[in-house]
């Protein structure tokens, strides 16, 4: 039997920071150790305090090394936030002359064409993933070795990253005392748990719903189509809820985890939680009907927004498999429901598949 590859990850998120040790076997992804720390330093997914944000790296990768009981001296690192952004980009190269057949190395001048489109000397490159290929005039080839042909063209999807955000995050590893083995885009890697690959093949839309942005990945035919950031995430709704209920973000958080809703009339007219608002001695009962009211129109703006990205990737028939939720933030009771009424597309929250280990 061969070794399974172990693997370190590293999520650096504006709320959490998550570590995890696995291998890699033939079956899905056996755990070995996760960690978890509270994250500091860190807004909007792009690190504003290098370190304290190491600080709070070391502290999820101690955990994890504690339960795997093994040393993590290396990670795959997630990237996400505001400054991520993605477009679509071909390459067109001919076939080796004297082979007539595409080998290995023309698909791979043809991926390296298409990595040559403009990327402002302020951005990089992330990820090249290619969508499919066309050979002299076929399209919607998806695996081009092999295959006879002149000339080769390949559509990716192209996803960039600011080199000071990305600088960054390398600096709060590196001070956390790890090496960054490879970066991928979070919602990626989140992509992989989350979804099979019969709904990649068939059409899905992942989304990510983290504390302060969401990540939107499309999925159509077998590869990603689209990415896409939006600014708002679990956070601003608490930051609603505290305003609403003129109480501190704290008692909002835990109110929002434990009575929240985004659908009023879902809830019994008479349902109430009691809080403490500022300024005030006593604790008061307020409707959990009231909390919806707070909740609920931020739950649909985060859920137009998620439609307006759809609607960029193609027409809502090209994702029969729907909306995948994700994150923290997917956990808010009734969001579900909200997302697809706005985008007409059945949504659900995701359950992580291919993973165990650890009690599953
Ligand atoms: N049970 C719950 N109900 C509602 N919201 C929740 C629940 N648990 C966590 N959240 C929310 O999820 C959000 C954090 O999600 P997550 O931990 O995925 O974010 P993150 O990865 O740290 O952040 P980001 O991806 O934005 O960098 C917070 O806004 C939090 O309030
Ligand atoms: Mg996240």
């Amino acid at each position: 039997m061969t070794r399974p590859r172990r693997v370190f990850a590293l999520d650096l998120g504006t709320t959490k920071v998550c570590c995890a040790a696995a291998d890699l076997e033939s079956t899905g992804l056996r755990v070995l150790g996760v960690g978890e720390a509270v994250s500091r330093g860190v807004r909007k997914g792009a690190v504003i305090e290098i370190d304290r944000a190491a600080e709070a790296v070391a502290e999820a990768v101690d955990m994890a090394e504690q339960m795997a009981g093994v040393p993590i001296d290396t990670a795959i690192v997630g990237l996400a936030g505001g400054h991520i952004t993605s477009q679509n980009s071909r390459g067109v190269i001919a076939v080796a002359a004297g082979h007539r057949e595409v080998r290995d190395q023309d698909v791979h001048r043809a991926i390296e064409a298409a990595r040559a489109v403009s990327v402002p000397s302020e951005r990089r490159i992330v990820h090249v993933l290619p969508q499919q290929y066309t050979i002299d005039g076929q399209e919607g080839v998806r695996d081009a070795v092999g295959m006879a042909g002149n000339r080769l063209e390949v559509d990716a999807h192209i996803v960039t990253g600011a080199n000071t955000a990305i600088q960054n995050v390398v600096k709060v590893v590196h001070k956390a005392g790890l090496d960054v083995d490879d970066m991928v885009l979070q919602v990626l890697a989140s992509a992989e748990a989350v979804v099979s690959e019969d709904e990649i093949e068939r059409g899905v839309v992942v989304v990510d719903i983290g504390g302060g942005t969401s990540d939107v990945a499309v999925f159509s035919r077998g590869s990603i189509v689209h990415t896409g950031v939006i600014p708002v995430g679990g956070n601003h709704v608490t930051a609603d809820l505290a305003v609403g209920l003129r109480c501190d973000l704290d008692t909002a958080e835990t109110v929002k985890r434990s009575y929240g809703h985004c659908l009023q009339l879902t809830l019994p007219a008479d349902a109430e939680v009691t809080l403490t608002p500022m300024g005030y001695d006593e604790p008061v009962g307020v409707p959990q009907r009231f909390l919806a009211e707070i909740i609920g129109p931020r739950a649909r703006e985060m859920a137009s927004l998620i439609a307006a990205e759809v609607e960029r990737a193609g027409p809502a028939g090209l994702f029969p498999g729907g909306i995948v939720l994700t994150g923290g933030g997917a956990l808010l009771r009734g969001f579900a429901e909200v997302v697809q009424q706005e985008t007409d597309l059945p949504a659900r929250v995701a359950a992580p598949q291919g993973v165990h280990g650890m009690n599953d």
